[in-house]
């Protein structure tokens, strides 16, 4: 497929994506939305990949939105063309994906990366929900995400007043889950995506969908979930061949089914 926003490749059982508008920060546009939905989508669909990482450029991960694509937008049609509407299918992916974020990760970018099951930020990374300066509020689940990572009155200093954060205090919050130097950013992505892709897919899925679960249930229902889900996987070869592997002291040699 070819793309025009973004750059993708496969890295042994790692897919990336790469955001790629230089010349407006990785603003996220109706294309970049579709082209990243799409290749994620492949990805996702390859029993060759078990993990993705979606990153920008040094100087952004994504500074927001589109604002010029938006700016002469009305609601009709904003509602219309559900202006934001194809992100939901990149965040509907199976598989696990990474954010490996360094400098601007605003408005939208904050936003994607939240998309994303893990947050690995370079100490260069700002992040921010600046969509009040802009006479709107996030649009692509700020509002709802950026509270379940950190809690209702930290996000809500951070949307209300439109004020960025640095790598650390996002990591105290509990929205990045490591910080790194920038110039380590890239490696430790890729460490990190090859450890998870080295795991079996049924149970990364497994893992995954009950994390996501969690995030929008009761802990009641979320049980039932996780306890079939468990039992579910007693039921592929890959729960044989790890528990094989760990009774006869090997590596287990995962074949994804
Ligand atoms: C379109 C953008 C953009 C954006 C940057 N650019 N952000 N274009 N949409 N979100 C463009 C600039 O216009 C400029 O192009 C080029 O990228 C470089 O940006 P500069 O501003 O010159 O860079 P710098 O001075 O380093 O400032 C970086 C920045 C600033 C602090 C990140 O660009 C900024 O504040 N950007 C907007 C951040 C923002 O408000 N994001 C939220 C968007 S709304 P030209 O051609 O002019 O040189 C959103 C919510 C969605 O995401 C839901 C709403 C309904």
């Amino acid at each position: 497929t070819e793309y025009e926003t973004i750059l993708v490749e496969q890295r042994g059982r790692v897919g990336w994506i790469t955001l790629n508008r230089p010349q407006a920060l990785n603003a996220l546009n109706g294309q970049v939305a579709d082209e990243v939905t799409a290749a994620a989508v492949a990805f996702d669909e390859d029993d060759g990949v078990g993990a993705i990482v979606v990153t920008g450029s040094e100087k952004a991960f994504a500074a927001g939105a589109d604002i010029k694509e938006m700016e002469g937008m009305s609601a009709s049609d904003m509602f219309a063309t559900d202006h934001f509407g194809a992100w939901n299918d990149f965040a509907g992916v199976r598989t696990p994906v990474i954010a490996a974020v360094s400098g601007f990760a605003l408005g939208g970018g904050c936003e994607l990366a939240m998309m994303c099951d893990i947050i690995l930020a370079a100490d260069t990374a700002k992040f921010g929900q600046p969509e009040i300066n802009l006479g709107v509020i996030p649009g692509m689940g700020g509002t709802q995400r950026l509270i379940r990572a950190i809690g209702y009155y930290k996000a809500a200093e951070l949307i209300l007043s439109g004020r960025m954060m640095g790598a650390e205090e996002a990591e105290r919050a509990g929205l990045v889950s490591r910080v790194v130097p920038a110039s380590d950013l890239l490696d430790e992505a890729t460490k990190l995506a090859e450890t998870i892709a080295s795991k079996g897919l049924p149970s990364l899925y497994a893992a995954k969908a009950s994390l996501d679960t969690a995030m929008e249930t009761t802990l009641a229902a979320g049980l039932i979930h996780e306890k079939k889900a468990f039992a579910a996987l007693f039921d592929t070869e890959d729960q044989k061949e790890g528990m094989a592997a760990f009774r006869e002291k090997r590596e287990p040699n995962f074949t994804h089914r």
